[in-house]
């Protein structure tokens, strides 16, 4: 997608060097800059204080740590110890040891001096297969908003959309899940507005959401996480649609902090609540989200500091709670099915259950 309407995507390969850049998201909305990974211990670090970050860039991060990690040794052992320095990054999303998987797998029955180009090759390929994948999930979700905007009889009115945390572009390599059908509503001349929650506290939809959605030029607002229930309540709300960072094969979701709450609010006042999800963040080995999925837990300087822009236009961290106050910091959350309308897929849309869960699986 655009920034300052130039096409980019989130990560880049250069094939000369054969190292990746990516966009070093801790500077955004404020200054775009890039930053270049060329080691294994680039790519963990990257992921692990989140200069990229969204399910799918982790994992497509992840394949090219790899890459860089066989390049320098593509000995069994070397590649046992990259897989599990990257696996160890960050805990929630799944994508990230879907794609450490599919590159291993690759390159498990090759001869050592053929391993690493043959992980160059899957890591290009990851990056190939998301961007597809999320142009179809935004195809899919299209329909979806039309079928929504048929409902209010008016297909000049505006649709009003809600999202949390970041679930664009910026979270994969390119379109987003979440945002994809946003993007390509807006570009088929919808009138769509998005309430963008902030997603405190690392503020990924107050600095990263807004950002990809101003660059598009996409109607949006942004709301305190809170304000959600209550423009839920007053109607102001037609649709609800997030990303995730790991779904159950019962189709329970864990996503940001504050999903959860959103899904509750939605359920409440009768507004479709769908999950924008690819089959890579499907975790078919579990079934109960609540007991099964890991929630990270994150630093408590999160919560009783905030960073942003001082008046002199330097960035600044300000401690917001008196001196020393205990903070819980969970990263994630889990919807239950139960509160899911459906699971937007690139196979299509699909309920959240294991029926129709095990009906995606047979078509893959
Ligand atoms: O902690 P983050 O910023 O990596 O969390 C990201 C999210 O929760 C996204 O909503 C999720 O990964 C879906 S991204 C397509």
């Amino acid at each position: 997608m655009n920034i300052h309407g130039q096409p980019h995507r989130s990560i880049e390969a250069d094939h000369a060097t054969q190292s990746a850049r990516i966009i070093d998201q801790t500077f955004l909305p404020h200054q775009v800059e890039w930053r270049e990974l060329r080691t294994l211990d680039d790519a963990a670090e990257a992921i692990q204080v989140m200069r990229v970050r969204g399910a799918p860039l982790i994992g497509a991060t992840a394949a090219f740590g790899l890459f860089f990690a066989l390049r320098e040794d593509a000995t069994d052992a070397a590649l046992e110890v990259a897989y599990h320095v990257l696996h160890a990054t960050r805990p929630t999303a799944i994508n990230l040891r879907w794609a450490l998987d599919r590159v291993r797998r690759v390159v498990s029955p090759l001869g050592v001096e053929e391993r690493a180009a043959a992980a160059w090759d899957e890591a290009l390929a990851i990056c190939e297969h998301d961007v597809e994948t999320n142009h179809a999930i935004g195809r899919h979700g299209l329909e979806l908003f039309r079928a929504i905007q048929a409902k209010k009889g008016d297909p000049a009115a505006t649709l009003n959309v809600m999202t949390h945390c970041n679930a664009g572009w910026l979270a994969t390599v390119d379109w987003g899940t979440a945002i994809s059908p946003i993007y390509q509503a807006h570009d088929a001349g919808m009138n769509v507005h998005v309430w963008v929650s902030e997603t405190r506290p690392r503020g990924q939809g107050a600095s990263l959401t807004a950002f990809e959605l101003k660059e598009h030029g996409v109607p949006h607002t942004l709301i305190v996480d809170n304000n959600a229930g209550h423009l839920l309540q007053r109607g102001l709300v037609d649709v609800v649609i997030v990303g995730t960072d790991r779904v159950t094969a019962e189709g329970d979701v864990a996503n940001k902090i504050g999903t959860y709450l959103k899904a509750l609010a939605a359920k409440a006042h009768d507004v479709p609540f769908y999950v924008a999800t690819p089959v890579s963040t499907i975790d078919w080995t579990i079934t109960d989200g609540i007991r099964d999925i890991p929630i990270e837990q994150r630093s408590a300087r999160e919560v009783t500091h905030m960073p942003g822009l001082n008046a002199a236009g330097l960035r600044e961290e300000v401690l917001i709670a008196p001196e020393g106050t205990q903070a819980r910091n969970d990263g994630f959350d889990v919807t239950p099915a139960s509160l899911v309308t459906a699971l937007v897929t690139e196979h299509g849309a699909f309920l959240a259950s294991a029926d129709a869960l095990q009906q995606l699986r047979s078509m893959i």
